[in-house]
């Protein structure tokens, strides 16, 4: 038996991507293409991304929201999870990002099936709402946790009974733990579990989830 630190967290963490994760020549491209533009290294992980592109199948999801592209990594998992016609909206705020994205996914053969929206996500998803959008199937959120409240409350107006909402970095290495967080994405992370725990229109978990980090993805299913 291993002792639970870092290091046999990672461990287990790279025999699990070892057996059920294999590489990806388009995957790994999707890295090396926002390394190289100097986005920052803060994807999910390829497990998480497993993850992700399962509970999109196993959601039967035909429409997905993603708030956060970065490079279009995760975007790229749970689009490849969806059903002939399926649509992938992501909602991304920096121009610079969603240019990554946007050549990651026509790289991925993904272009016709994602579409990127630049700006700040509330001000997308506010719009959507006003343009009485279709509901979605599969809720992503990634992008700066100081919002993810302010995001639930538009995504439920984007919702249906059913609709599956994930939030990723609510564990934050243990810094929701902390009584009072220091760090603006702490202070969002914590208070996102606590509002989501306390919201009876939804029944939600916290999975941790970790590789160098501690960190994990909060799953919610509209009542
Ligand atoms: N989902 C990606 C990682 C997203 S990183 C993946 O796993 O591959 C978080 C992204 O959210 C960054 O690209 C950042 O620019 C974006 N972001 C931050 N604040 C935002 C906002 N207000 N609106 C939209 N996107 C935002
Ligand atoms: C950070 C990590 C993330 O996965 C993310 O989506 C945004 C920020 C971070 O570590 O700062
Ligand atoms: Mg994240």
């Amino acid at each position: 038996m291993l002792a639970f630190n870092e290091h046999t967290a990672q461990s287990i963490d790279n025999y699990i991507e070892a057996l059920f994760v294999p590489g990806d020549p388009v995957l790994e491209a999707n890295i090396d293409r926002a390394d190289e533009a100097g986005l920052p290294p803060i994807q999910v992980t390829a497990n998480q991304g497993k993850f992700l592109y399962l509970l999109v199948k196993i959601a039967g999801a035909r429409r997905v929201l993603e708030v956060g592209t970065l490079g279009g990594y995760s975007t790229t998992w749970m689009a490849r999870a969806l059903p002939e016609g399926g649509r992938l909206i992501t909602l991304e705020f920096s121009p610079k990002h969603a240019e990554v994205a946007t050549a990651n996914l026509a790289a991925a053969g993904l272009a016709d099936v994602v579409e990127v929206r630049v700006g700040d996500a509330a001000v997308s998803l506010q719009a959507m709402v006003d343009a009485g959008e279709a509901p979605f199937d599969f809720i992503f959120l990634d992008a700066d946790k100081s919002g993810y409240v302010k995001y639930l409350d538009l995504v439920m107006q984007l919702s249906r009974s059913g609709t599956v909402i994930l939030a990723d970095n609510i564990i934050r290495n243990g810094a929701v733990l902390e009584e009072n967080p220091v760090e603006a994405y702490d202070i969002g992370a914590k208070r996102y579990n606590a509002v989501l725990a306390a919201d009876e229109r939804l029944e939600s978990l916290a999975l941790p989830m970790f590789k160098d980090k501690i960190d994990g993805i909060v799953i919610s299913r509209v009542k």
